[in-house]
């Protein structure tokens, strides 16, 4: 049977979920009902994808078995509280930092499953943090990309920090992008062997199961071009400043 999936907040990351779910074979997509409020992308979502703009957020609620939470923190009181929930039905929540009881008390008696996924879900490839471990939530978030489910939600509000590690690894690789046109490589040809090499890293980190330092310690071995960056890099603390963000971010999800 067809799910039917409520967007409240179509902006930025719904937007992304939604192409993704899109993407799926007929049968697993599921029927989008989207918020009226930012008319422009909800019409532009609609037009694409074939998804059904609703007159009110209530509406979007009476509708789907499913509802993605997906305002800004400082927006989701005022948008949840107050709407037609109902008991069975599943909200699932993408705002960083909202803890689940706040939430269900928002949204009683539905029930909350909160996900961090990244925007990359555009693609299938997003890395997905859950809690607490649903079959349901899980099942949809799949669509979307990996799946990593946890029973503690201070666990998984350190593994949603990874939100952000995602836009901070574009800026990098943007960085390196640039390094690269400027040594005389096609824009083009950059872009796409250092994205390649970013996946590269990615796939043998997933693949390899030898420890990530044994795989550093092969590739950077002394006297080696490699090991000679790394020189580099961990002379001048590289990570220093990457520590300091994920720190930050954590303290303040912790609030
Ligand atoms: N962006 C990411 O990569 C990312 C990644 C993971 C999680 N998240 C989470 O996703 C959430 C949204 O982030 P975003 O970047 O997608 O922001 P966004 O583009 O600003 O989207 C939020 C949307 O919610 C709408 N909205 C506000 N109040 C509403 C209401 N009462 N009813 C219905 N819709 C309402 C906003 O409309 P207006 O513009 O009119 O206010 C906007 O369209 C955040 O909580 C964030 O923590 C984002």
């Amino acid at each position: 049977m067809t799910v039917t999936l409520g967007i409240l907040g179509v902006g930025h990351m719904t937007g992304a979920m939604v192409e993704g779910w899109a993407r799926l074979p007929e049968g697993e997509r599921p029927r989008f009902f989207l918020s009226p409020r930012n008319a422009e992308r909800a019409a532009a979502l609609a037009a694409a994808l074939g998804a059904e703009v609703m007159e009110s957020n209530a509406a979007v609620v009476e509708a789907s078995d499913i509802v993605v939470l997906g305002v800004r923190p400082w927006q989701a009181e005022e948008a949840f509280k107050g709407l037609p929930w109902r008991e069975g039905q599943l909200a699932l929540s993408v705002i960083a930092g909202i803890k689940q009881a706040v939430l269900a008390d928002w949204v009683a008696p539905a029930k909350v499953v909160r996900a961090m996924p990244v925007t990359a879900c555009a693609f299938g490839e997003s890395a997905n943090a859950l809690y607490p471990a649903d079959p349901e939530a899980k099942a949809l978030m799949e669509g979307l990309g990996a799946v990593s489910e946890l029973d503690d939600e201070s666990a998984f509000d350190r593994l949603a920090v990874h939100g952000c590690t995602y836009g901070w690894l574009l800026s990098l690789l943007e960085d390196i992008t640039q390094w690269s046109i400027e040594a005389g490589i096609p824009p083009e040809a950059a872009r796409r062997h250092v994205a390649q090499t970013f996946r590269a890293a990615g796939t043998t980190a997933l693949e390899d199961p030898s420890p990530v330092s044994d795989l550093v310690d092969e590739l950077g071995s002394p006297g080696s071009f490699t090991g000679k960056g790394l020189e580099t890099l961990r002379g001048q603390d590289y990570f220093g400043p990457w520590r300091a963000a994920l720190d930050r971010i954590r303290q303040e999800y912790d609030g």
